[in-house]
């Protein structure tokens, strides 16, 4: 008997997938998944290129990575992104093992001006994963690393992969990103995650057979494992891919348990258990179990009876809870119920920390910086990325402590500026102190007169021209004004 594998990759989603093998040199097509990998060379003009040692396997993805400076700035890369739609925002870490580490890197990843997450990195040959899940506040989201406690921070890949419809959707999705803390593949016949193509939308299935410190350990005697070929009808909500969904795990004995650690809590979490009966019962048999813990008022005292409630076997079964509050040590337990002749049955879950995103600087105060920006468009300065303020403030500028953050001051003295003072300039009014002496700003000031805080305002050695405006006078706690203005009328006054 022959066996033909054909891999189809279909265009459908993938064509959509942003991947970035951050510190490879070239962009190239991963046979092993089809999908089409570009460098970041063009998009990331910090830190360097790193061939890392002793990657682990051979995927390709890990044989470079980006190592930034270990310093006071961020470094961030900019997606494009459709507002209001869903994605999985994905970065992973992998340092390599070269022969002599003094300390493994630890350092921050920020989505926008939300922590995201802490990177530790204790085993140099391991992958680390960091996945959220977000409804995209803007047409673009920027993925910033920064803040370094030990060694160099660095980055492995970036990828952004675009959700189907309402996957995903909770109640609170315009205040909160989905953290996620676990993604579990259940009864899985390898190690390796399954990803895409088996997953259209390449979420990370980690295998149960993973083993690591605080993952899955306490499992219950008598867990079996169990596996189908059968087809798997997979169209409820969040489309779990069906060979997850061909595996499980029963507990023979009358129970399933687990435990495991998750990251950054305790904390409000979104958590989804998929369930679908895989095994053929006879007309005897029934599979009838609940959830014992952790107590979810509403839903432990809930039957679960799979093929029931999803009207059928070798169907999705996707009981879920909107905020549940769960601890740093998650214990659970399924048992069956009395009347029931098998044992409970779990093909995977999912677990996300609801991680309240953070407000970005006030947008007028972005505005008028980028237009500053676009006067100096080749400067170092001029592109820093990220928030202006968050989670580290661009060099030339100070902010204010309390969210929204506002800009407290420019320091641009002699940093090349041409051309006008922007007119959106007047909606800082935050702004304490500008300086933008010795550069070469041209034409008249604009209005500024609503920049009532401003207290210290340097504009000597340029060339303006035009009046000196009347508010100027007038704005209530300007202490320190130096300018030179070519005004028309004194030279008049001199002929
Ligand atoms: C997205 O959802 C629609 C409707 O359920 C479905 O027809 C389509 O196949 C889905 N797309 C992908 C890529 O899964
Ligand atoms: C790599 O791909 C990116 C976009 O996917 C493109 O902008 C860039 O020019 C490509 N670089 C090379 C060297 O082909
Ligand atoms: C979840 O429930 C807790 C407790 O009832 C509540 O404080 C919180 O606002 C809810 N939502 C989120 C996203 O945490
Ligand atoms: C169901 O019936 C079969 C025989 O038809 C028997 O072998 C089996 O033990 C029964 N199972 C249970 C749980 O009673
Ligand atoms: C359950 O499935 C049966 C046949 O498979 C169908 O007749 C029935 O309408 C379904 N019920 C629901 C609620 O979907
Ligand atoms: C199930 O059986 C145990 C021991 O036989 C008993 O203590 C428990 O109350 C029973 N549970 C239900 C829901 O009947
Ligand atoms: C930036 O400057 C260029 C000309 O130098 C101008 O065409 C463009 O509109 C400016 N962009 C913004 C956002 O101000
Ligand atoms: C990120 O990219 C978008 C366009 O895709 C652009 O409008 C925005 O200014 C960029 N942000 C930064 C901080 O460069």
């Amino acid at each position: 008997m022959i066996n033909i594998v054909v891999f189809v990759f279909f265009n459908g989603a993938s064509a959509e997938f942003i991947s970035i093998d951050c510190g490879s040199t070239s962009n190239y097509t991963d046979p092993s998944t089809g999908l089409s990998w570009s460098s970041d060379m063009d998009i990331m003009k910090h830190g360097r290129q790193v061939k890392v040692e002793n990657p682990n396997g051979n995927s390709m993805q890990f044989r470079t990575r980006r190592d930034f400076p270990s310093d006071n700035k961020k470094y961030c890369y900019n997606l494009s992104t459709k507002e209001r739609r869903r994605y999985l925002v994905r970065a992973t870490f992998q340092y390599g093992s070269p022969a002599n580490v003094d300390a493994y890197p630890k350092f921050e990843i920020y989505l926008d001006a939300t922590q995201w997450a802490t990177v530790t990195i204790q085993d140099g040959s391991r992958k680390y994963v960091n996945e959220m899940i977000i409804r995209a506040p803007s047409d673009s989201i920027d993925v910033c690393i920064c803040c370094a406690t030990t060694g160099f921070p660095f980055i492995s890949t970036l990828e952004l992969r675009p959700l189907n419809l309402s996957m995903y959707a909770t109640d609170y999705e315009g205040d909160f990103f989905l953290n996620v803390a676990a993604r579990v593949n259940f009864g899985a016949l390898t190690k390796d995650l399954v990803r895409y193509p088996d997953d259209p939308y390449d979420r990370f299935w980690e295998s149960d057979l993973d083993r690591r410190q605080n993952f899955l350990v306490g499992v219950a005697p008598g867990t079996a494992r169990i596996s189908t070929s059968k087809n798997v009808d997979i169209r409820t909500r969040e489309y779990p891919p069906v060979k997850v969904m061909q595996t499980a795990v029963v507990g023979t004995e009358g129970e399933l348990s687990y435990r495991l650690n998750l990251e950054g809590f305790p904390a409000n979490a979104r958590a989804y258990a998929y369930f679908a009966e895989i095994e053929d019962l006879a007309p005897n048999e029934t599979r009838k179990f609940q959830l014992r813990e952790p107590y979810i008022p509403d839903y432990s005292n809930a039957v679960v009876n799979i093929a029931e409630n999803a009207n059928g076997s070798y169907t999705l079964y996707e009981p879920s809870y909107m905020n549940v509050t769960l601890d740093f040590v998650l214990s659970f337990t399924f048992s069956k119920t009395n009347d029931s002749t098998e044992g409970p049955l779990l093909n995977a879950m999912e677990i996300s920390k609801y991680q309240q995103i953070a407000a970005k600087t006030e947008r007028q105060d972005v505005t008028a910086l980028n237009a500053i920006r676009n006067m100096s468009a080749e400067s170092v300065w001029a592109n820093e990325g990220g928030d202006p303020c968050v989670p580290t403030h661009w060099e030339w500028v100070n902010c204010s402590p309390t969210p929204p953050p506002r800009i407290t001051k420019i320091a641009l003295s002699g940093r090349n500026l041409k051309g006008q003072i922007p007119s959106e300039i007047n909606h800082m009014e935050e702004l304490t102190e500008l300086w933008l002496d010795f550069n070469s700003l041209t034409g008249p000031l604009p209005d500024m007169s609503n920049l009532i805080n401003l207290e210290i305002l340097h504009l000597e050695n340029n060339k303006l021209s035009g009046s000196l405006p009347l508010y100027l006078g007038r704005l209530p706690n300007l202490q320190a004004l130096y300018v030179e203005i070519l005004i028309s009328y004194l030279l008049f006054l001199d002929h």
